[in-house]
């Protein structure tokens, strides 16, 4: 049976990773390590940094591959997706398949917490399906979330209110905006709401030397955090960025 860990690295600051995680990458043998293009290299270059940091004996074997890329024009969403984790999952079999053999330990680096907007496990489902068995072990990461809240020394719900998380692309259809925390935000949904009652908590590239805060009335302050994200994004060549929205009490 292959030996495979998924761990959970945080939001970008090494020193955001756990202790728990800081053990499983010392058992580690082999890191895959999927590069998405040379927009989000840094976000490679961030997780060698993590292994610099925590292995610096480097006994171990990286294994660096072109992820797949998403058809992020397709106008079915969830099939463009599906499509793409399947690809993901060949890949990901050949890989566990190829390079991991008897004694080794194989890891994924994963952003954040592995089981918030993270389609690795549901890959590995189907790495599975593939016929491939595995002994599997998740350490769980700090996501952006928390360093969000954390940056912004704010608790993320109010006494008994509840807690929303959701993609940008399904900021329009929520009712209620109390509590609000939204991620993969390409597009910047909350540039597009009118209520003078929000606030906005926003954070990009939280927990890296590149980090970007901004709070306040969202009509007051969704000018200044369109301009830093552009040009940031423009200077960089990608962003990461979520936001907390809750109307004032
Ligand atoms: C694919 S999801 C991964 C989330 C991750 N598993 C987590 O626990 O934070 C990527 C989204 O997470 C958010 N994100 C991840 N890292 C971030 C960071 N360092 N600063 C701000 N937002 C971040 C952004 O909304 C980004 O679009």
């Amino acid at each position: 049976m292959k030996q495979l860990l998924l761990i959970g690295i945080g939001p970008g600051d090494p020193r955001q990773v756990t202790y728990e995680a800081v053990e499983a990458l010392r058992r580690a043998t082999v890191f895959f390590v999927l590069d998405k293009g040379t927009d989000t290299g840094e976000l490679v270059q961030l997780r060698k940094a993590i292994l610099e940091r925590y292995l610096p004996q480097a006994r171990y074997r990286l294994v660096q591959v072109a992820d797949p890329r998403r058809d992020g024009e397709a106008p079915d969403y969830v099939a463009a997706v599906q499509q793409w984790h399947a690809q993901r999952a060949s890949l990901y079999a050949r890989l566990i398949d190829d390079e991991l053999g008897e004694g080794d330990v194989g890891a994924f680096l994963l952003w954040g917490d592995p089981g918030l907007y993270d389609s690795t496990l549901r890959i590995i489902e189907q790495v599975r399906e593939h016929g491939i068995a595995l002994a599997l072990e998740v350490i769980p990461g700090i996501s952006s979330i928390q360093a969000l809240a954390a940056r912004h020394q704010i608790p993320l719900n109010r006494i008994g209110e509840p807690l929303t998380v959701l993609p940008g692309r399904r900021l329009n259809e929520q009712a209620t905006l109390d509590n609000v925390v939204v991620m993969l935000d390409g597009r910047c949904a909350f540039a597009t709401l009118d209520d003078p009652g929000l606030v906005i908590y926003w954070g990009a590239y939280l927990g890296t030397a590149d980090e970007l805060l901004v709070s306040g009335p969202l009509l007051e302050v969704r000018e200044r955090i369109l301009a830093l994200r552009e040009a940031a994004r423009r200077r960089k060549g990608w962003i990461m960025d979520t936001y907390l929205l809750r109307r004032e009490a």
